[in-house]
């Protein structure tokens, strides 16, 4: 039986999308093809794509456009920007961990041993439902992953 080709473009190019491409390595279900990568860090990206012969990006919407399904391997404070740009888009995404936490804005200013909790709760859970929301209106689907 032929394998449906998925292709694939992954949204930062630190820790967590090293690990991710070693687990797309091991999809046996379909045939993922990673087409390329986007990290706000130009220059990791470059590295990135160049270890593994795919094209850097420069520009978050230009790999959503080319692919089917997005890796968002983002800091926290990233989450939203990247799930929300791609479901607009009827792009899947796989979310890395943490859904439900909040780590800011991704300013330096921010402390979570000092922010309130109450606050931290709140936000944390209005941008989740944002995410759902734009699942909710697109073709793509959120997924989550954890390890
Ligand atoms: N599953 C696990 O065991 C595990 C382990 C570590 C981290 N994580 C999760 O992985 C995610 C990323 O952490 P990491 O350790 O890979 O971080 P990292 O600092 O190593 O890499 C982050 C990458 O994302 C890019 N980036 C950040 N914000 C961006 C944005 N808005 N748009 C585009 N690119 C952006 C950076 O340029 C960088 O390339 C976090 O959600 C973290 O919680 C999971």
């Amino acid at each position: 039986m032929t394998k449906k080709t998925l292709r694939v473009g992954i949204v930062g190019a630190g820790f967590s999308a090293r690990f991710h491409w070693h687990a797309i390595q091991k999809v046996h279900g379909t045939n993922p093809e990673v087409i390329g990568v986007y990290a706000l860090d130009a220059a990791q990206a470059a590295a990135y794509a160049s270890e593994r012969g795919v094209r850097a990006y420069d520009s978050l919407h230009g790999l959503i456009d080319d692919v089917d399904v997005v890796h968002a391997c983002v800091l926290v404070a990233g989450h939203e920007e990247v799930a929300v740009a791609a479901l607009e888009r009827g792009k899947c995404v796989i979310l890395e961990k943490p859904m439900t936490g909040y780590c800011g804005d991704g300013s330096e200013a921010f402390h979570g041993d000092t922010f309130p909790k109450v606050d931290a709760l709140r936000f944390g859970l209005a941008s989740v439902e944002r995410i759902l929301e734009a699942e909710r209106k697109s073709a793509g689907r959120l997924c989550y992953a954890e390890n």
